[in-house]
Formats: C-alpha cells, sequence, structure tokens
C-alpha cells in the first residue's frame, strides 16, 4: 500500500507570501507541496503561473506538485518543468490519449512524474485507463476547481473507490490525490477508500496552527489506515 502523504495546497495562503507558506509546509514535515495554477478559463479564478513557483522553490526541497487547471496545458509545460515541479498534474477533461501521449513525453524526458485530475464528476475516460501505467497520481477533485475553503462533495467517494479498485487490479501502486475540502472530519473516510495522498488548503494554512495541522492529519489518516488493514 502506498504511504500516505500530506499535500499542503498554499492557495489557502496568503499568495504574496509563498515562501512562508513552503516554510510551513517544511516545519510541518508535509510530503509535498500544491501548487494550483488556475487561468480563469478552466476555472473561475486566476492564481499564478511558472514564474512565481521559482521563489518558493529556492526555499525548499519538498515535491513541488503543481495541479495545471488550464485550458492548454502544452503551451506551459515546459515553463513549469524548468521552474522546478516535480509532478506535473493535467486535467482529464481538456485532453484526449495523443495530447496525454505528448505531455507525458516532454514530462517522463525531464525525469519528472505526470498526474491526471478528474472533476467531481469527470469518470476516468478511457483513454486514461488505457494508460494507467504512464500516470503516477490520479488527483480526485472532491470540489469543483476553483477555490479553496469548498466542503467535500462525498458524493464522490464511490467514483474513488472505483479508481482505487481499478489500480489493484491491474496491480499498480499509482498515488491516489483526494483535493478539494479535506479536514480532519473526512479524512478517515477518505482513506477507507482507497486515498493516500490528502491536499489541504484550508484544512491547514487556515488553521490557527497550520504547522501543526499538517501533523494532525498524518495521524488521522495513518490511525484510519492501520483500522483498514
Ligand atoms: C481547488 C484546488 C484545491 C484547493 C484545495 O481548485 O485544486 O487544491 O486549493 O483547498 P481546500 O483544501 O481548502 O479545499
Ligand atoms: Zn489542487
Amino acid at each position: 500500500m502506498n504511504a500516505i502523504r500530506i499535500a499542503p495546497s498554499i492557495l489557502a495562503w496568503d499568495l504574496g507570501d509563498l515562501e512562508r507558506a513552503v516554510e510551513i509546509s517544511v516545519e510541518g514535515k508535509a510530503d509535498q507541496v500544491h501548487l494550483d495554477v488556475i487561468d480563469g478559463h478552466f476555472a473561475p479564478n486566476i492564481t499564478f503561473g511558472p514564474g512565481t513557483v521559482k521563489a518558493p522553490r529556492r526555499r525548499c526541497d519538498l515535491k513541488f506538485d503543481t495541479h495545471l487547471m488550464i485550458d492548454s496545458p502544452e503551451v506551459y509545460v515546459d515553463k513549469f518543468l524548468e521552474a522546478g515541479s516535480d509532478l506535473l498534474t493535467f486535467h482529464a477533461e481538456v485532453l484526449d490519449g495523443a495530447r496525454f501521449d505528448e505531455l507525458h513525453r516532454k514530462v517522463s524526458s525531464k525525469g519528472k512524474e505526470v498526474g491526471l485530475a478528474l472533476k467531481p464528476r469527470t469518470e476516468l475516460p478511457p483513454w486514461a485507463t488505457e494508460r494507467l501505467d504512464k500516470i503516477s497520481t490520479i488527483v480526485v477533485m472532491t470540489v469543483n476547481p476553483g477555490f479553496s475553503g469548498q466542503t467535500m462533495d462525498m458524493t464522490v467517494m464511490p467514483k474513488l473507490a472505483k479508481v482505487s479498485d481499478l489500480l489493484k487490479e491491474r496491480g499498480l501502486r499509482t498515488d491516489i490525490e483526494v483535493d478539494g475540502g479535506v479536514e480532519p472530519e473526512n479524512v478517515s473516510e477518505v482513506v477507507a477508500r482507497g486515498g493516500n495522498v490528502l491536499v489541504a488548503g484550508a484544512g491547514v494554512y487556515a488553521k490557527k496552527d497550520p504547522v501543526g495541522a499538517i501533523s494532525s492529519l498524518r495521524t488521522i489518516a495513518e490511525t484510519a489506515r492501520r483500522e483498514r488493514r
């Protein structure tokens, strides 16, 4: 079983102070930093581009998990690779098999990982089930893309379990990342359904003690994992 990983989402912090955001992730011993890139087309918000990723990158060695909520990932993929992203996640809704293959070729040629994200109502498309071996992380979104601080949509849980069963059937050790509204109250359910990478924006950065919130989420997730066995 893949290890539990905590991925604080800096979207919930002051975007003008990303260096402090990553420092908090380092102090809390997070496993990766989740960076939400939104272009105002794919989802109704505008966040930041590759230039903005460079400064926090200099401040930490954690895995940079870049979630591209943009219509044209092929235009920006090279820039985010240069900026220091380690995992580049693309949305299934804007791709097909051929476009995915091209992105995968670029990312893997730099030794980096490819993720595939699904909006709450999107199922894994057939072209993706044929290419699971090329995907290191499936990101199951539990809110509509755009903003931090939304409530988790629990109706996504059956899809999460379905993705987890499919990966098990295929004998793959793909990470399953759950993104949107992760809070101490729902972490056990998410882990029980097969999620192992927990993105938490408000669940970390809106807490009084964000550093402590990272280890609390980990403790709850690891306890749920032991009970699941
Ligand atoms: C939503 C983003 C999420 C979001 C998570 O568009 O993809 O990563 O920042 O934040 P919370 O955990 O507050 O829902
Ligand atoms: Zn995200």
